[in-house]
This record gives C-alpha cells, sequence and structure tokens, in this order.
C-alpha cells in the first residue's frame, strides 16, 4: 500500500476537483439517505458530495491514516472509517456508493465492481472516476526508470507495480448491466495547463509514482528513481515560450443505477 503525503496531493486540488464534480453531476439521485465514498482521501470528494446532498448520512472511507487524519481535522464532526474498499462491505445497503480515483489502485475489478453494484440500494447508483492514462508519456517514463540499466541506478531494480488497472469501457458495461438497469460510461481527456515539467512530476510523484518509490529500500535510490524521472518528464513535456506545459489527462467514468 503506498504512504500518501495529502499535502503533496493537494497541490493541485482544483484539478483533481474537476473529475469528482464532472462524476457527481451526471448522478441523477434525488435524495440518497445514505451515501459512502470509497477512497475518499482527504476529503476533498466528500466535501462536493456533501454540498450536492446536504442532508444525506455520508461516510468516507480510506485506507491511509495520513489521508483520513486530514480529512478529520477538517470535518470532525462527519463520519470517517479506516477501511480497505477491497474488503469494505455495505451494510445496510447503501444509496449511492461513490468512488473518486480509487478504485485503480483495486486489483480484481470483475469481483469488485460486481460486488460494489450489488451493494446498491434498489433505485440508487455506483458512480466511480478512474484515471486511464497509463500508457501517457508520464507513466512510460517512470516503467522506463524502472527497468533501466541506468548505472546510477546499478542492481537495484523496482518491479513495475501491476495494480494500476483500468481496462476498456466495454469490460465494466459487461459486468455492471447484469446488476443495473441503466450503465452510463464515458471518458473525457483533460488538457491541463501545468506550470512546466517540474509541476508535472509532482503531479505523478504525488499518486502513481507512489507504488514504485514504496518499492525502493533506501532514500538514495528514491532519490535516483526521482532524478530518473523528472530527465524523462522533461524530455517528453517541453515547455512553451510561457514555461507552461499541456498535460493531458484522461479518465473514465461509470454511472450504473440499481
Ligand atoms: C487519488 S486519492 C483520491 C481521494 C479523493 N477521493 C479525491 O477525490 O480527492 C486516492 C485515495 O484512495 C485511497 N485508496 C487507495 N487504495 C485504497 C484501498 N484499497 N482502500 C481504501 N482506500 C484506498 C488512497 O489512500 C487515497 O486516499
Amino acid at each position: 500500500m503506498p504512504v500518501w503525503d495529502p499535502n503533496l496531493y493537494l497541490k493541485y486540488a482544483d484539478e483533481r476537483a474537476r473529475p469528482a464534480a464532472d462524476l457527481i453531476a451526471q448522478i441523477h439521485l434525488e435524495a440518497p439517505a445514505r451515501i459512502v465514498d470509497l477512497g475518499c482521501g482527504p476529503g476533498n470528494s466528500t466535501e462536493q458530495l456533501r454540498r450536492r446532498w446536504p442532508n444525506a448520512a455520508i461516510t468516507g472511507v480510506d485506507n491511509s491514516p495520513e489521508m483520513l487524519a486530514q480529512a478529520k481535522a477538517k470535518h470532525p464532526e462527519w463520519q470517517w472509517v479506516l477501511g480497505d474498499i477491497e474488503t469494505w462491505n455495505p451494510e445496510p445497503a447503501v444509496d449511492l456508493i461513490f468512488s473518486n480515483a480509487a478504485f485503480h489502485w483495486v486489483a480484481g475489478h470483475a469481483t469488485l465492481f460486481r460486488g460494489m453494484i450489488n451493494g446498491v440500494a434498489a433505485g440508487g447508483a455506483l458512480a466511480v472516476q478512474m484515471p486511464n492514462n497509463f500508457h501517457s508519456p508520464a507513466h512510460s517514463v517512470m516503467r522506463e526508470a524502472a527497468l533501466s540499466g541506468d548505472p546510477r541506478w546499478a542492481k537495484a531494480t523496482v518491479a513495475v507495480p501491476n495494480t494500476l488497472t483500468v481496462h476498456p469501457p466495454a469490460f465494466y458495461y459487461d459486468v455492471l448491466r447484469k446488476h443495473a438497469s441503466r450503465v452510463d460510461i464515458w471518458e473525457t481527456e483533460y488538457q491541463q495547463v501545468m506550470d512546466g515539467p517540474r509541476a508535472v512530476f509532482d503531479w505523478i510523484r504525488s499518486t502513481s509514482m507512489r507504488p514504485y518509490l514504496d518499492r525502493l529500500p533506501d532514500v538514495e535510490q528514491r532519490q535516483l528513481f526521482e532524478e530518473l524521472c523528472l530527465e524523462g518528464i522533461q524530455e517528453a513535456y517541453r515547455p512553451n515560450d510561457q514555461g507552461k506545459v499541456l498535460f493531458p489527462y484522461r479518465r473514465m467514468f461509470i454511472v450504473a443505477y440499481r
């Protein structure tokens, strides 16, 4: 399980908030009584859910104590639970199971999505957003750094983590349609304007680089890995005359109704 740094994650809070807002805008539920935000992180997505449905009972669930501490500090009166998405069991059935940018950390999506949609109460919905950006240069750079024979890197090869999994839309449609009255799936590629390649590096360092860094035993190796990634990012994302970089970011959205 990667160790999360809530402050680094929140550095791009606006860019990270938009997909959750876009997902919430497409959830056609009047007044869900019980909502669960799985992988709630520091509580930003939970805040958006609270704004949309102020009277709902909302529980934020996350397996990172650091992220939950941040969420609790902001909203001590809300319900936060330390728990794992993989083993989480809705009891009783909830009206909205919501997850923004977390399910891609969990393997076994057929079982996961089947379990989730069956955990939704009649008339409720499962709403999920996952990054689907794993073929971008940013990810290639990390894979190449992990497998590279760079002399500074020496023998400390890093196994490429395999938990960041997102399948094609048809996969989710097939799994969900048997248990849902309606399934709505779409993808959006956000064209994020970043303050240069360093900002792209910081973005991935706070999320998808965590599993690589966590596999490296000492600080020196982690620093080397980061250096290699930064070099690759600088190569792949060239700044324009104002120092800005366009960082395309594709995300998949799923809303399935019971
Ligand atoms: C990218 S953050 C998203 C946070 C929040 N939903 C938002 O929209 O800002 C991903 C979160 O998923 C959590 N997470 C990852 N794998 C998890 C798991 N198996 N069980 C529970 N939480 C998990 C991480 O701890 C992290 O807080």
